[in-house]
């Protein structure tokens, strides 16, 4: 697999671009609060890729054309009855294994815009997780951690605002200055959706003057819900950007007496109160291995503080496109069929099994902690392709099955192309919904796939001769088969190449299972997907809810053999038993979801003012420290496309213009 190439050294910042270069071959501009200027942006982004409209744009690919050897199109599966002598199976993996790692520097378009104004659609979203896998981890963090400095307060409740960028610096990022707003509206968060839980990063461009607020008021802000702190984002590349004035030959060496310093600071900061939460090395794998730092004595010496151990990977990069420069371009239909197999997440784990064995070894949590198809904003057509949700399925299942208990897609700016989702522009945002694209069903799958009881174990099952093209797994549940995942990744219209898995148990009657199909015509789709016969709707049509009705189709088994057809390309969930379903699939009317309201064009608007939303149904807000509202936790509201914008009447604030930092190349 091609590891995250090491290119360029530019960070833009709008775009959420992955800091993976080594020189730096253009100057960046950043307009420091200028609004965002939307789909026609001025903003001086040249290249054909970074056009800032990829969250509507409908240009696809092709798919691939089949493979020359054809996998069978039947074949058996044959289940343990429990997970006593299952070969390969993982460690209990929790349901929130799929969650989000947002850039600090976009936080106000994602989250929210302060403490007080939510986005809705972001709200809806994370309750759909969690009501299937009882949780969401988010990250806020990423490049833009390194140089941030918490501030008292802001001008005008301002959650962050980013300053000009440094020019002496080769990294060019800008500093980010945010507030506790920021953090107060992660807790406002939490306290909306129990289950929702938060990683902070922590500065560490300059450890000499370390700033630790960030971590104090984190701490102080959000208790429990903060699940821990990052100490250093992919620190094997701040050599090659001289980052923070470092040298070119930073070796791991230098990072584990950096890394120490920090701790130092942190393990005398009473501020700080729990200590044994940072994750780290965070390094990308493509410079330095997690290995070569652990060979530092990294684990050993900070097993007292270290709380979870961390990657961060793309498996490819889009950074030629963005930025020019030496290297390559690539196609995005060259690179597309890369995606589209077994071996795609198989091999950018396979660099991390060492370390994943350690973490177990010391039982902390191993985390993908950044990654998503490719850095520098990915591939048009291919990160928001159906092919792109199948990828990010058997990616995040092969990961399970190698003992990562979390993964974390990043989410930038409406410019990139892998977001599983994007507010509209802000000067639309009034009157546009979010853009939710089809990786955003690989988070939603797998949070059901695995379940809220934190005991499901994952198996690879080497389907079908271990072929690339029609890999399944095995989810364990309380030590018992609870479901099967079975994947398609071939484009056959002809129906020719679906194929039939029959799926039986040792020793257990199965009279008829369950299954939930993710459907669309084609790997290269990008909008008529539908799981199970929902979906979030084109462009601008989500508000976070699932539209349409719920179809789950019932198959019969004959003698215990229960023959599960896919077809090509798809992916099929299959629930063995009744309660593998129900456990994840509660009645709609179950799952909390958070409602917009009609603006004078009869259009949603897009935030809501949580101390009305929470305290709405009787529910004090934490501590009884949130005001009174005045209207409902809206339940149980109509789902269909559309249906839900009119006859609701909750009190919102419109959401208006974030300042955002329009960045590009100067030409
Ligand atoms: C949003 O910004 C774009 C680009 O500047 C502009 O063309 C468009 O008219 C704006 N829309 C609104 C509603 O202001
Ligand atoms: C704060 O808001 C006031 C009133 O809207 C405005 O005049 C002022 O420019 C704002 N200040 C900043 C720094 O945005
Ligand atoms: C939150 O942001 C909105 C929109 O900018 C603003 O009207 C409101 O005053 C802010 N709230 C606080 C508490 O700053
Ligand atoms: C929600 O945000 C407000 C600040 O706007 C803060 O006073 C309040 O404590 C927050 N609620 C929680 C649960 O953190
Ligand atoms: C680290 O970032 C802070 C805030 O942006 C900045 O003031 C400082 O100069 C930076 N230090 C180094 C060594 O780059
Ligand atoms: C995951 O952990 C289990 C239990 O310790 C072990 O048997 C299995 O080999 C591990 N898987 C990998 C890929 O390391
Ligand atoms: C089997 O599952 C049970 C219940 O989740 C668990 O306690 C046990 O450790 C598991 N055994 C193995 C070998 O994974
Ligand atoms: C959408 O895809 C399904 C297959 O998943 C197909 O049956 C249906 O015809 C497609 N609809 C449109 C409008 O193309
Ligand atoms: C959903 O089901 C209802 C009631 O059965 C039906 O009236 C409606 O047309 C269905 N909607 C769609 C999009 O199929």
């Amino acid at each position: 697999m091609p590891r995250p190439a090491l290119l360029l050294a530019t960070v833009l910042l709008a775009l959420g671009i992955s800091r993976t270069g080594t020189h730096v071959h253009a100057s960046v501009t950043v307009y420091s609060q200028a609004p965002f200027k939307g789909s026609t942006s001025t903003a001086p982004v040249t290249s054909a890729s970074a056009v800032p409209n990829a969250y509507n744009d409908p240009n696809q690919l092709t798919a691939p054309a089949l493979p020359s050897s054809l996998p069978a199109t039947s074949f058996n599966l044959q289940l343990a009855a429990n997970n006593g002598s299952v070969a390969g199976l993982s460690i209990p993996i929790p349901g929130s294994f799929y969650g989000f790692s947002v850039e600090m520097s976009v936080s106000n378009q994602i989250l929210g815009k302060n403490a007080s104004l939510l986005q809705v659609p972001f709200l809806n979203l994370m309750s759909l997780l969690k009501a299937r896998g009882g949780g969401v981890h988010i990250r806020v963090g990423g490049n833009t951690q390194e140089t941030a400095t918490m501030v008292a307060s802001l001008p005008n409740g301002t959650i962050l605002e980013k300053a000009a960028v440094n020019t002496q610096d080769t990294t060019q990022t800008p500093a980010l200055l945010v507030s506790p707003e920021l953090i107060y509206m992660m807790a406002n968060i939490s306290a909306l959706i129990s289950g929702v839980k938060w990683y902070l990063g922590v500065p560490m461009n300059d450890t000499s003057n370390l700033r630790l607020e960030i971590a104090e008021y984190g701490e102080a802000i959000l208790g429990d819900n903060l699940l821990g702190l990052q100490v250093g984002n992919e620190p094997d590349l701040y050599g090659a950007h001289r980052f923070g004035g470092r040298p070119t030959t930073y070796s791991p060496q230098d990072y584990f007496t950096e890394f120490g310093q920090e701790m130092t600071g942190i393990n005398a900061d009473a501020n700080i109160p729990v200590k044994k939460n940072i994750v780290g090395p965070s390094v990308t794998g493509g410079t330095w291995t997690p290995d070569q730092v652990f060979a530092t004595g990294y684990l050993s010496a900070y097993a007292s503080n270290l709380g979870f151990i961390s990657v961060e990977n793309y498996p490819d990069d889009n950074c030629q496109a963005i930025f020019g420069g030496d290297s390559a371009a690539k196609d995005p239909q060259t690179e597309f069929p890369k995606y589209l197999t077994h071996g795609a997440g198989a091999g950018i784990v396979a660099g991390f099994l060492s370390a994943s064995a350690q973490a177990r070894a010391l039982g902390l949590p191993m985390l993908m902690f950044e990654t998503n198809t490719a850095s520098c904003g990915g591939f048009p057509g291919l990160s928001d392709s159906f092919g792109a949700a199948l990828w990010g399925l058997d990616y995040g299942l092969t990961m399970a099955a190698a003992n990562f208990s979390g993964a974390l897609l990043h989410v930038s700016g409406a410019s990139v192309y892998y977001n599983p989702f994007t507010p509209p522009p802000t000067n639309q945002s009034s009157y546009h919904s979010w853009t939710v694209a089809p990786i955003f069903y690989s988070t939603l799958i797998v949070a059901e796939a695995l379940g809220p009881t934190n005991t499901a174990q994952v198996v690879d099952l080497q389907a079908n001769y271990a072929s690339n093209y029609t890999p399944a797994y095995a989810i364990y549940e309380n030590g018992a088969p609870a479901r099967v995942a079975l994947f398609n990744y071939m484009t056959d219209p002809s129906g020719a190449n679906a194929y039939t898995a029959s799926i039986q148990v040792s020793g257990m009657a199965l009279s008829s299972v369950q299954v939930k199909y993710l459907a669309s015509p084609s790997v290269a789709e990008k909008y008529n997907i539908t799981w199970a016969g929902q979906d979030f709707g084109g462009a601008f049509e989500s508000d976070g809810r699932l539209q349409g009705n719920l179809s789950v189709s019932t198959i019969q088994c004959t003698n215990n053999v229960c023959p599960v057809r896919v077809p090509a390309p798809g992916f099929v969930l299959v629930f063995l038993t009744d309660a593998s379903f129900s456990e994840v699939n509660p009645a709609e009317s179950a799952v909390p979801t958070f409602s917009t309201t009609t603006s004078k064009a009869g259009k949603a608007t897009l935030s809501v003012n949580p101390s009305v939303l929470a305290t709405s149904n009787g529910h004090g807000g934490p501590g009884g420290k949130l005001k009174l509202g005045s209207t409902s936790l809206e339940k149980n509201a109509a789902c269909g496309r559309g249906a839900g914008r009119g006859g609701v009447s909750v009190l919102v604030a419109a959401a208006v213009g974030v300042g955002a930092a329009v960045v590009g190349r100067r030409i």
